[in-house]
């Protein structure tokens, strides 16, 4: 059998969508002169950094249409919802702004709501909005976002709900519009979708599988974004390892690392997310010898459990990841470690849970991201008898945060005295003096600083630690 190659969105439906775009520009304009007002949209995003980053692709695509962004809801002329669907309270939490909608668009037809995302992957969810939320006008889903502009202008013509959701897609779009949050620091998304089929994760099947995009495309979006001055990239996959696996030719994430490596203009390039099954030392030699790619390492454990891990379906034991953060500091001593760790999996015993709190003492992660356990319906996890009650999950669940908090604190003392390279990201929320920035190993430093520092890098030396940040003086 021959490898699935990913292909391209071609360019005469890309074209077709500028068309749309344009079509919706001029009927912006109209209403802009007979409103004596911009219009405006609002997005909301939930979950990821990948959803993060198709915000932004909408955000683009409204912003050639005519529409200024809000902050607000209840100015806007649109409204979209980019939704996640990765456990339970993401999900609720979309129904709770939905309803509250009602009431808005009831005072001005002429609102548009759209939502979209990862939630709408699933039918049974379509189908509730279709019955319960009427008021909804868009539907769409993340194998067709590309198609906003198209779908925008269905719904602005016909007034009735467009429902459009795909199964999946073998296909990139590129060279569609992008308006970025952040200046200095930018997403950019190498590869969609996921093959892992972990057990407990609705990913895949709202995802669809691995699709990498084209090693020239992330160049040019790389070379342009430091032409525009950005400083830091991330580069974003549910599982970077894979990249280029369905390409036509010999790639590699490490080759990526590699060729962005090389590129003017660009200070740090960091990466999310490596699955430690296949972490190859190409990686982590790689990461070592690339000047701009920084020391910090997202590699989610989930369970410290080989028996949990085996159910999980992550197809490494607690022994081997072990090992691998091992093998991985011996290479790059001052690396930093992040990682996810789900508490709760059906059949999890205190037991397995104590082997959770055993790895976290002995990688000594530098920050863990931590989940109770959700059953999403449809993945195979979510069948299992044992499911574990809500207390005992929250009971673990603190204290595993009391040990990592304990360990991150550790970690962080260590920094007391020591001098770091901060990027420098602007002022800090508390404040008109304090200057915020980041570390190369991702650890948040503020600082006394001057408006003219910001997009630069500076040497700070620190003073003060605390859980979550560092305070320092610029040296
Ligand atoms: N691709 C990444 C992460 C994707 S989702 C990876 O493989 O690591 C982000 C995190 O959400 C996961 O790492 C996992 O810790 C958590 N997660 C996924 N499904 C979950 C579920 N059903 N319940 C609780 N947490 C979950
Ligand atoms: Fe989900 Fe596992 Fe894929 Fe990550 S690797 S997105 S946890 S299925
Ligand atoms: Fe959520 Fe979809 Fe990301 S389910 S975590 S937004 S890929």
């Amino acid at each position: 059998m021959g490898k699935r190659v990913t292909t391209q969105v071609s360019a005469e439906e890309i074209a077709q969508q500028y068309k749309y775009i344009e079509i919706l520009r001029d009927y912006n304009q109209a209403r802009i002169s007979r409103l004596g007002r911009p219009v405006k949209y609002n997005i909301e995003t939930f979950g990821c950094q990948m959803n993060e980053n198709d915000s932004e692709r909408l955000s683009g695509m409204l912003s050639e249409m005519g529409y200024s962004e809000s902050a607000k809801r209840t100015d806007s002329d649109l409204i979209i919802f980019n939704t996640c669907c990765v456990r339970e309270n993401a999900e609720q939490k979309v129904y709770g702004h939905l309803g509250a909608l009602k009431k808005l668009k009831e005072n001005n037809h002429e609102l548009v709501i759209a939502i979209c995302g990862c939630m709408m992957q699933q039918p049974e969810v379509v189908e509730h909005i279709r019955k319960v939320y009427k008021h909804v006008d868009i539907v769409f889903g993340t194998h067709n976002l590309y198609k906003f502009p198209e779908l925008l202008n269905t719904a602005v013509e016909n007034k009735g709900t467009v429902i459009d959701v795909w199964d999946s897609t073998g296909s990139i779009a590129e060279n569609m519009p992008i308006t970025r949050k952040e200046s200095l620091k930018a997403w950019v998304t190498v590869m969609y979708g996921c093959n892992n089929f972990c057990s407990y994760c609705i990913v895949p099947y709202v995802r669809g599988r691995e699709r990498s995009r084209d090693i020239e495309e992330i160049r040019n979006e790389v070379v342009k974004l430091a032409q525009e001055g950005c400083r830091e990239i991330t580069l974003l996959g549910q599982n970077v390892n894979s990249y280029g696996k369905d390409l036509e030719g010999e790639y590699s994430f490490a080759g990526l690392l590699r060729e962005l490596d090389r590129l003017d203009g660009i200070e740090r390039i960091r990466f999310m997310t490596s699955h430690p099954k296949d972490l190859s030392e190409e990686l982590i030699y790689a990461v070592r010898d690339c000047k701009k790619v920084c020391g910090h390492l997202h590699l989610p454990v989930q369970a410290g459990s080989s028996k949990i891990l085996e159910k999980m379906n992550r197809k490494y034991s607690k022994e081997q990841y072990l090992d691998l953060v091992e093998k991985v500091r011996k290479h790059i001593p001052d690396i930093s470690l992040s990682t996810d760790i789900i508490v709760g999996f059906p059949g999890e015993t205190e037991e397995d849970f104590a082997e959770t709190l055993d790895v976290v003492a002995k990688a000594r992660f530098d920050m863990a991201y931590t989940f109770l356990y959700s059953k999403r319906t449809g993945t195979p996890a979510a069948k299992a008898p044992d499911q574990i009650p809500e207390e005992v999950k929250k009971e673990r669940f603190d204290r595993l945060l009391a040990l990592q908090n304990h360990v991150s604190r550790d970690i962080n003392d260590r920094l007391l005295g020591k001098e770091v390279e901060v990027l420098v990201e602007g002022l800090s929320k508390s404040s008109k003096t304090t200057y915020t920035g980041r570390t190369r190993e991702n650890k948040i430093v503020n600082f006394k600083g001057s408006p003219q520092l910001v997009g630069s890098l500076v040497r700070v030396k620190i003073d003060t630690v605390q859980t979550w940040s560092l305070l320092g003086k610029l040296v």
